[in-house]
């Protein structure tokens, strides 16, 4: 089909915003069971006919690049590197083109277990950047906050992705008082001596059991303060419809480099939100927080064509609601977790 047959209207919502950012879960599964994320025993799986194949993925992801306009996608999980076809899921949306015709930046948020032994592959695959998740660079304390004693491969996954050329690598920091405060500081050491791009994260009411405490989130006033101790901090820049506003981090004896505070709960960044969601089991979120989702997999399955899919996707972007609205009255978690709708 030419270009010129494809209408380009975008997926615009309600409230003056264009999503150009896709989140894509390729999987609810994970080999970690953080406690902020999971509860100890895991979470019910989705059944397997339920989640997406990878041809589905594709077919879906090309209805955002190719209809929507889509020009940046993450895959996300639950743990995306566990999903067995990532290379050639990558490989084929790698291929799609925006109607400017433009390949979409490839990104993939993981965890960073078993990242060593596939990021050279992804690279080739297409995949431009990662972001890791790491709370602590204390093996112990990450041991008790994953469940799990995998830091040593999440370093070596680190490595591994700097070495391939995903740079520049990013690393999330989730923050929790009484938890790993005490890894503010020497996570930002070794982030900028590797010239990693930290981002430390306000906890958002996402996680199991509805266990969100307002009080052991740790505010971003309180990371800079932290950081301060130890760094010079100069404001980088407008963050635009990035989540992080990021300071330029220097301290002597160490090069100087980006660190970056999302501050999604004390200061949302909602109203410039440039994103959509698709969840494993071929669900459209408009909004981590969206209590309604669109089911696309039913009528992909039922032979939908493109145009049919790409129209759903917009008539449900429109209903975008305008922020999250934590801490306000009448706020009330979303039935799916994080790992459930994709960081
Ligand atoms: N609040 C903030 N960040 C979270 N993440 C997972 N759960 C939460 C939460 N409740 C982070 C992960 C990962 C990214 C996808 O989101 O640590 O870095
Ligand atoms: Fe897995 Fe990420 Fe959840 Fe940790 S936060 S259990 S790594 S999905």
């Amino acid at each position: 089909m030419s270009v010129a047959a494809k209408p380009v209207t975008g997926l615009r919502d309600a409230h003056g915003r264009v999503a150009r950012d896709l989140r894509v879960s390729l999987t609810d599964r994970c080999n970690l069971r953080c406690t902020y994320c999971m509860p100890a025993a895991g979470l019910p799986w989705l059944p397997g006919p339920d989640v997406l194949t990878d041809a589905e993925v594709v077919r879906l992801v090309g209805v955002a690049v190719e209809r929507l306009g889509v020009s940046r996608v993450r895959f996300t999980g639950g743990e995306p590197l566990l999903r067995r076809g990532l290379a050639g899921i990558v490989a084929a949306v790698a291929q799609l083109r925006t109607p400017d015709g433009a390949a979409p930046e490839l990104m993939l948020t993981t965890n960073g277990v078993g990242l060593d032994r596939q990021a050279e592959q992804l690279r080739q695959a297409g995949l431009r950047r990662v972001n890791v998740s790491l709370d602590s660079l204390d093996r112990e304390r990450y041991a008790t906050l994953a469940r799990r004693d995998r830091l040593d491969e999440v370093l070596a996954g680190l490595a591994a992705a700097a070495a391939a050329g995903l740079r520049p690598v990013k690393v999330n920091t989730v923050v929790m008082r009484g938890v790993n405060e005490a890894d503010v500081v020497p996570l930002a050491e070794f982030c900028l001596a590797r010239g990693f791009r930290l981002r430390f994260i306000e906890q958002m009411p996402l996680g199991p059991e509805h266990g969100w405490d307002p009080a052991v989130m740790v505010p971003a006033t309180e990371i800079l303060a932290q950081l301060r101790t130890r760094f010079a901090l100069t404001e980088a820049k407008e963050r635009g419809a990035a989540p992080a506003q990021e300071w330029l981090a220097s301290a002597k004896g160490l090069p100087s480099g980006r660190i970056g505070v999302i501050a999604s709960v004390t200061a949302p960044f909602c109203a410039a939100c440039d994103r959509t969601r698709l969840t494993a089991d071929g669900q459209l979120r408009t909004c981590l927080f969206a209590h309604t989702e669109t089911d696309l997999r039913t009528p992909l399955r039922e032979g939908a064509g493109d145009a049919e899919l790409a129209a759903l996707w917009q008539a449900a972007h429109l209903g975008k609601a305008a922020g999250h609205g934590i801490g306000r009255p009448g706020f009330h978690q979303p039935a799916r977790t994080m790992s459930a709708i994709g960081g």
